[in-house]
């Protein structure tokens, strides 16, 4: 996907070189504009350096003849090659530009121009986004089409609370992969995701959990929203934005996640158990904090219900993905595992390889399918594994619609 980033001058300014990187580690091909006003805040370096692009700045700030006029169509080349223009932050100056078809400068000319989608992120001052007059001009780019993300509320660089923050810089990334998504292939589908660790309490302040991060979690269930999926992501305690467009169902113990799970069973299509849940749990958590002494303790555990094997056994014609996390005999346990459980397909990952699997960016994992074939995704970024994934629960989701 073709991204024009235009950064307007205000403080959040800076936040746009962190969101330059997280586009293009969602596979985004960036391109940054500069108005005059932001230069002030952040130098043009910066994106050039992180983008490995020439960054466009002001469009009369060329000095020869032959500048003037190559500068004066790059608005339009520029806004034939992109097909999503993210404006972050928009200022409220930007927005009444915007919303009045003024164009003093390359980024209004760029808007006026552009014929793809239009995304703005919006980030002043509380009393500035309260305004009428922004108010006004905000009402009138959604009505014409603009996608508008809504500042958070939170400290603002000004010393006031309120509304007005950036949002954080994941989150439009995944805004702007989801809205730009050019493929739209699972749309009328209800995915339910299971992501993350569980955690069992054995007192007030202490529990047992594991290394997952959620990552692959939340990969599958932003790719799954950006295709055109509704997404429930049931996720057990992680440290990772909410993905844009995806319905978070918050859980913490293995007990809590399975009833979360079963709870949307009706209602899905897709089910992706991605999550690493607990196989024991502490019969007996103690309501008070344990105290230290200096016997050994033992604490006994029992095991918790399979979450997985449950679904497969209710799940009649919805496509079941189990995750198999080994350290030896991948395909095999795959196969076991979606057999035992009644899956469509197991993404089977060797845990003990370096740089992929729990808490990285990146994974390599088989794909074992109910059809006999067992695919291999060698190791890339989280994100695109989630895409190969999907890929083949399309394709088994086709085959079992055609077979009945
Ligand atoms: N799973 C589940 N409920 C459990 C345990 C596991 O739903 N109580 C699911 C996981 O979400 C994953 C799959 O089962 O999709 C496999 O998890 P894994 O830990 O690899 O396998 P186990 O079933 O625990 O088997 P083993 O201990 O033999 O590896």
């Amino acid at each position: 996907m073709n991204v024009i980033l235009g950064v307007g001058g205000g403080i959040a300014a800076y936040k746009a070189a962190e969101l330059a990187r997280a586009l293009m580690e969602r596979g985004a091909r960036v391109q940054v504009a500069l108005t005059a006003a932001a230069e002030e805040f952040i130098r043009p370096l910066t994106f050039a350096a992180l983008t490995n692009r020439k960054v466009i700045t002001d469009l009369f700030a060329a000095k020869s003849a032959e500048e003037t006029l190559a500068s004066s169509v790059e608005h339009i080349r520029v806004a034939q090659e992109n097909e999503v223009l993210l404006v972050a932050p928009a200022t409220a100056d930007l927005l009444a530009k915007f919303a009045h078809g003024l164009a003093p400068d390359f980024l209004t000319t760029l808007y006026l121009a552009f014929t793809g989608k239009v995304i703005l992120a919006p980030a002043m001052n509380t009393n500035m986004w309260n305004h009428p007059a922004t108010r006004d001009n905000v009402g009138t780019l959604a009505a014409r089409g603009n996608y508008i993300l809504p500042p958070d509320e939170g400290l603002l660089a000004c010393g006031t609370t309120g509304a007005g923050r950036l949002p954080d810089p994941a989150r439009i990334a995944d805004a702007v992969m989801m809205i730009g998504h050019p493929r739209k292939d699972l749309e009328g589908e209800v995915v339910v995701v299971s992501a993350g660790p569980t955690q069992e309490a054995i007192d007030p302040v202490r529990f047992i959990s594991n290394r997952s991060s959620g990552k692959m979690g939340y990969a599958l269930a932003a790719k799954a929203a950006a295709r055109g999926a509704r997404v429930m992501l049931v996720s057990g305690p992680v440290n990772l934005p909410e993905p844009y467009g995806v319905e978070v169902v918050p859980v913490r113990s293995a007990a809590e996640m399975r009833d979360a799970v079963m709870s949307h069973l009706e209602e899905a299509t897709i089910i992706i158990k991605s999550a690493a849940v607990a196989d024991y749990y502490v019969a007996k958590p103690s309501s008070q904090k344990i105290k230290k002494t200096a016997a050994r303790m033992s604490i006994e555990l029992d095991p918790t219900a399979d979450i997985l094997a449950e679904v497969g056994r209710k799940k009649g014609d919805r496509l079941l993905i189990g995750f198999a996390a080994e350290t030896q005999n991948l395909v095999q346990e795959g196969r076991r595992k979606m057999e035992t459980k009644n899956c469509d397909m197991v993404v089977a990952n060797l845990v003990t390889r370096e740089g992929t699997g729990f808490e990285s960016d990146e994974n390599e994992v088989t794909l074992v399918l109910r059809t006999g074939e067992s695919i291999q995704v060698p190791r890339m970024s989280k994100l695109e594994v989630a895409d190969k994934i999907l890929d083949q629960a399309l394709k088994l989701r086709l085959a079992l619609y055609s077979r009945t």
